[in-house]
């Protein structure tokens, strides 16, 4: 087995061409993670996925842990046998989602404890058991078990927290079972704070990671604050290791952060608007619920080369949509994952022939102008 590996291929401004190859196989980055929280990405057969373009996706220690269990997942072989994935997968460790979804949390140096959203049941989430569930689940990518501040906070209690995911990466780096082919990623806190940041960065390149992940933003500060943030902290990170931006996003924050030096992504906006009627394309989002598109025989986008824009008409859509068939969910899914694949894939073209400015540029001037 070869070791887990990222080549940077090439750059043009900040924008990084690289490759990350693991246990399960190779990502070319920039790259976006298409969320499979609970071992399904929501709507979609798994070589649906993989036939938009999809080289990895990203699945969750807090649900699989509550349901079905981490043990289970073992015990049938892992989480890509499980649920049918033969690729890449990177897990979240957990935290993140215990203080966006549980109730009664209760937080110390240890860990967390909290109660099920599903069912009411008391756990523990350690940087050690977050570790010991990503290794059962056989992430080929583990992250490190951390604390996101909320936004906004008082800048001690960003510190507080940003301190804390420090000392809980040393556990996680000192838990994570090294083999080869799998990699773990330290994550980079201080919310909008350079010195914060600084400290951090300072402090997970010291324990030493295969990547380095951006969290703490997208949670409210806003694209302007988010940018600036990361043209200082993408800086401060290695360059020779991936670099992943937690939670990200739209496609002009895709754009953005590519330009400011991030390789990774992932985010629930494509799989989650498809189930509510929000198509993507090139002149921006689109509402499917839409009267207008009742009588439009018209694909959603004529660019693009999904199954839905191939074989269905607006109008097709516009009705199974109001008439809340489970087909609206797949077609709009299927659709939205391929409009993102195909960003990263235009992406990672014009980085290559060194025009990724006037992409950007150009990129700009189509989306949001609206659709037509
Ligand atoms: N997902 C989005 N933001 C974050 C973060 O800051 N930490 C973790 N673990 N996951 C995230
Ligand atoms: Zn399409």
């Amino acid at each position: 087995m070869t070791d887990f590996s990222f080549e940077l291929l090439g750059a043009d401004g900040g924008a990084r061409r690289g490759r990350v190859t693991c246990a399960h196989g190779v990502i070319q980055t920039p790259a976006f993670m298409p969320v499979g929280t609970a071992a399904t990405v929501k709507a979609m057969l798994p070589e649906n996925v993989a036939a938009t373009g999809a080289e990895i996706i990203l699945g969750n220690t807090y649900h699989l842990m509550l349901r079905p269990g981490a043990e289970r997942i073992a015990r049938l072989g892992g989480l890509h046998a499980f649920m049918n994935w033969p690729g890449p997968i990177l897990t979240d460790s957990g935290g993140y989602q215990v203080m966006s979804l549980s109730e009664l949390r209760k937080l110390d140096e240890n860990g967390v404890t909290f109660r099920s959203h599903i069912d009411g049941s008391y756990h523990t989430l350690t940087p050690e058991r977050s570790m010991e569930i990503q290794h059962q689940l056989g992430s080929d990518i583990t992250m490190c078990f951390d604390e996101c501040p909320p936004y906004p906070s008082e800048k001690a209690d960003v510190a507080r927290a940003t301190q804390l995911s420090m000392r809980w990466a040393a556990r996680s780096r000192a838990a994570f079972v090294n083999r080869p082919g799998y990699g773990l990623f330290g994550i980079n806190q201080g919310g909008v704070h350079e010195d914060l940041r600084e400290q951090s960065a300072q402090a997970l390149k010291e324990i030493g990671f295969d990547g380095y992940a951006i969290g703490g933003l997208a949670v409210g500060e806003g694209r302007a604050l988010m940018f600036s943030t990361l043209d200082f902290t993408t800086l401060m990170l290695p360059t020779d290791k991936p670099r992943y931006l937690m939670g990200v996003g739209k496609p002009e924050d895709l754009v953005g952060a590519v330009a400011r030096g991030v390789d990774m992504f992932d985010c629930v906006l494509p799989t989650r608007s498809g189930r509510t009627a929000q198509a993507f394309t090139r002149r921006g989002p689109v509402n499917l619920k839409n009267a207008r598109h009742g009588d439009d025989p018209r694909p959603l986008d004529d660019h693009c080369s999904c199954p839905t824009c191939r074989n269905y008409s607006r109008a097709y859509l516009n009705h199974v949509v109001k008439a809340g068939e489970i087909i609206a969910a797949m077609l709009l899914t299927w659709h939205n994952l391929q409009y993102y694949q195909d960003l990263m894939a235009d992406i990672r073209r014009a980085i290559e022939s060194g025009t990724f400015a006037a992409f950007e540029a150009d990129f700009q001037s189509q989306y949001g102008q609206g659709d037509i």
